[in-house]
């Protein structure tokens, strides 16, 4: 298995310089391209992010009886120029409706697939995708949603099956927490059903209202947009479009961390500063200088940073996906942070690994305390998810020695070239080992 290698003096010792480019959100790419099950014809997306993830994404809609080109321009290099590419879907009249588990357990994002099959084909088996290293992860918001409007939910052999007779109708519905996933989910389960569903509580994400607008150019009747409260007018038919993804606020995130945490100037192209406020602020706030400008923002650190206290909330809260790294600043930071984890209960085995290369903290439930060192120590390490393996090999850079992250091949399923652009900014990050087939 690949690892990545990462030798460093301690933060600041060679600071990060250059530019990153950021291209579409993996979180809104691969519902994007579930959204495109719900009209038959080609619908084509733009800006989709060259990572492992929209690859399963693929394999997982030709099963499903699409044809699916996914064009990366093969030439680029990622050190000067945007990666993302452009994916087609041809999207059949009659579709398969069985999500296998061979293929959902390999990406837990395939559970997207659940509310247009339900849609499109009044029945969906769609495997259960199991927990993961963050957290167990119900789908129990997700099958009171599709009961609501109308279809039996059973769960079945592993899979999630629903049916419903005469279609979906539109009904009120209520989610006791802001999910990401059931918030989709139940949006494309709900623009097909008919009359007016009313969706309250949803999440707010960027990634949901980039998916809310490429379904009103479906021709989709939403209305709330971007609000916590939903209201769909279901329509018969919606048709296949060209839509654009919205670039990656997370990868624009780890970006922004990654001088705060190594030191350096990092200028981040196509970051959009406003779908990071809280963070920037907190960096500012932490004594890093933040500049935006048209088509992105830079960050920059010239001496170590006070430490901040952190709470993962839902959009427009702290992003739970950025926390791993606010934890790993927080461990070469100057004083002590409290970190609270309320969106995913296991987040913290990061923590451990964390510190192996040094870091004083200690985790009580869903609350870490980290006591800044001045510097952690390069070691042997494993990234249990995409996040914090970005993360480990971010804190590597404030480590003295080699640090080596097993299992990168989670980094690569949401960072494009990661290994490869921090080298291009200035970071001796190296691949060792072979790749996974
Ligand atoms: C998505 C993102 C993930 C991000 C998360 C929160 C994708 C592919 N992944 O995950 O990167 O960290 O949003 O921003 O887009 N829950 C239930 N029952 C349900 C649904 C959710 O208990 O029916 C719980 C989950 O176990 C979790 C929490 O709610 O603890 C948040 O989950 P959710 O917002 O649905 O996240 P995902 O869509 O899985």
């Amino acid at each position: 298995m690949e690892s990545f290698q990462i030798t460093a003096a301690g933060p600041h010792s060679s600071p990060l310089e250059g530019t990153v480019y950021v291209g579409g959100a993996k979180n809104s790419a691969l519902k994007l391209m579930a959204a495109a099950l719900l009209a038959p014809g080609i619908t084509t997306i733009h800006n989709v992010p060259e990572i492992l993830d929209v690859t399963v994404m693929a394999e997982l809609l030709r099963r499903l009886g699409c044809t699916v080109a996914v064009d990366h321009p093969g030439d680029v290099d990622p050190t000067t120029e945007l990666t993302s590419g452009v994916v087609r879907i041809g999207v059949p009249e009659e579709l398969g409706w069985e999500a296998p588990y061979e293929l959902v357990r390999r990406l837990r994002a395939s559970i997207a697939v659940l509310g247009p099959l339900v849609a499109r084909c009044h029945r969906a088996s769609v495997a259960l995708p199991g927990g993961d290293a963050i957290g167990s992860r119900g789908l129990d918001m997700h099958m009171a949603g599709l009961r609501d409007l109308g279809a039996e939910v059973r769960v079945e052999h592993g899979q999630v099956v629903a049916e419903v007779r005469d279609g979906l109708k539109g009904a009120s519905l209520w989610l006791d927490f802001p999910s990401v996933g059931a918030t989709e989910n139940l949006l494309m389960a709900s623009v097909l059903a008919a009359g007016t569903t009313v969706i309250d509580n949803v999440a707010r994400e960027p990634e949901i209202v980039d998916l809310c607008e490429m379904l009103t150019e479906m021709g989709a009747r939403i209305s709330g947009t971007g609000s916590s409260t939903l209201t769909v007018e279901g329509v018969d038919r919606l048709n296949p479009v060209e839509h654009v993804c919205v670039s990656d606020r997370i990868v624009a995130g780890t970006w922004a961390f990654a001088p705060a945490i190594a030191g350096g100037s990092l200028t981040v192209n196509g970051g959009v500063a406003a779908h990071l406020d809280l963070v920037l602020d907190k960096l500012i706030d932490a004594g890093a200088e933040v500049n935006t400008h048209e088509g992105g923002f830079t960050v920059s650190a010239d001496k170590r940073l006070r430490s901040f206290d952190v709470v993962t909330l839902p959009f427009p809260g702290f992003p739970t996906d950025l926390q791993p790294f606010a934890m790993a600043l927080a461990s070469v930071s100057d004083g002590t942070a409290m970190i609270t984890e309320n969106v995913f209960e296991s987040r913290f085995m990061f923590a451990q690994e964390l510190a192996r290369l040094g870091a004083d903290l200690h985790t009580d439930g869903h609350h870490a305390v980290v006591r800044g060192v001045p510097l952690l120590s390069g070691a042997p390490v494993v990234a249990h998810d995409i996040r914090a393996g970005a993360a480990l090999v971010l804190a590597g850079l404030a480590g003295m020695g080699v640090t080596t992250v097993a299992e990168s091949h989670h980094i690569d399923r949401g960072y494009p070239h990661f290994a490869e652009v921090l080298a291009g900014i200035g970071a001796d990050v190296v691949r060792i080992g072979d790749s996974p087939a």
